[in-house]
């Protein structure tokens, strides 16, 4: 009966067991799944825009490089997520439209310009670090392919903050005006970045659930509070001031404590109010539709020489 499925199926994630596509799932569950891991691919997408911008003008070829590597690996990361919500029964098409729509959401963080070249360098420390805080406790989700999927998405992850803590470094040590250029970035992406984790947990919708399936691992706060503890060392490092005058070690707590978050920003951004958000659809929507000639080329090759779906 349905009873014992689900009793079976909670006792499976009790014991901390994987639950892979074939096995019955409650629909909340199938559901909340396609919501994050489809969530988490457009992100992946979107998020090739901010730096895409810059490639065609980075300093020397050897950024150039870098910078075309790290927005590769984030096409071939929507790709694995993408696929990883195909195995609940959705299309990546269906899921595209959704996102071109404003059915479904994408990381806050991609809604703000990248102005400067230091941007690509704090968006690899600040923005690639909080997604490595989030995404190494969702190798352990329960749900196989997604917790697969972050297995090889961490470890690009982490080459994207290593690439853009570098390049602060070597801009740190240039002149007053690069170093002027790296401080303008991080004060525009510190508070965004902490946005990343999502609402505090009193206002998570989803996190109770999420958390006692398994899904998530950890909750938004203390996530949010990991990337801060261990952030402040490495902008002391830089010898960069993070914008926040609350920041303050908590011997008793053992953590940093830090100033509110503009939530009132937070809803305007993840509402479609955020600076960027028009262009990041309109570019999304123009690439889904300039690219249907390769989408229905592929598909007639397929069907002619019988391969499988295309993308
Ligand atoms: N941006 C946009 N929407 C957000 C958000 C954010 N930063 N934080 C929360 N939301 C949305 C949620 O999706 C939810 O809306 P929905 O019900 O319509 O989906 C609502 O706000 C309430 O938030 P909850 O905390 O209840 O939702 P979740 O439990 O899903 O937690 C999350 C939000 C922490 C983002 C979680 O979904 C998650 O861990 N997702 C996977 C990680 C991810 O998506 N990371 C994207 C970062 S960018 C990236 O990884 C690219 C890398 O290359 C930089």
């Amino acid at each position: 009966t349905e009873a014992e499925l689900d009793a079976y199926f909670e006792a499976r994630i009790a014991g901390d067991q994987r639950i892979e596509p074939r096995d019955w799932m409650p629909e909340g569950y199938r559901r909340t799944l396609v919501r994050q891991v489809a969530q988490h691919a457009h992100s992946e997408i979107i998020g090739m825009q901010p730096e895409g911008d810059w490639i065609a003008s980075a300093p020397s070829l050897q950024r150039k490089a870098i910078l075309l590597a790290k927005v590769q690996d984030e096409a071939g990361h929507g790709m694995y997520l993408y696929a990883a919500a195909e195995t609940l029964g959705v299309d990546r098409a269906e899921l595209t439209e959704r996102l071109v729509d404003g059915r479904q959401k994408y990381s806050s963080i991609f809604n703000y310009p990248a102005l400067s070249f230091a941007d690509v360098g704090v968006i690899g420390w600040l923005v690639d670090g909080a997604a490595i805080c989030n995404q190494v406790p969702l190798c352990r989700s329960s749900f196989g392919p997604y917790a697969r999927a972050m297995v090889r998405i961490c470890k690009e992850e982490s080459f994207h903050q290593r690439q853009g803590y570098e390049l602060l470094l070597r801009m740190m040590e240039g002149t007053p005006r690069q170093r002027a250029m790296v401080q303008d970035a991080v004060d525009r992406w510190w508070w965004p970045s902490l946005m990343m984790f999502g609402p505090p947990d009193a206002e998570s919708p989803n996190t109770r659930q999420s958390m006692a399936w398994r899904v998530k691992r950890d909750t938004n706060d203390d996530l949010r509070q990991r990337f801060v503890d261990m952030s402040v060392p490495q902008a002391r490092r830089l010898g960069v001031t993070l914008p926040d005058p609350d920041l303050a070690w908590n011997a008793e707590r053992g953590h940093y404590d830090f100033g509110p978050v503009d939530w009132a920003e937070f809803k305007r951004v993840i509402s479609g109010d955020g600076p960027c958000n028009a262009e990041r659809i309109a570019r999304r929507r123009a690439a889904h539709e300039n690219g249907a000639w390769v989408r229905e080329a592929a598909t007639a090759y397929a069907t002619k020489h019988g391969g499988g779906r295309t993308a």
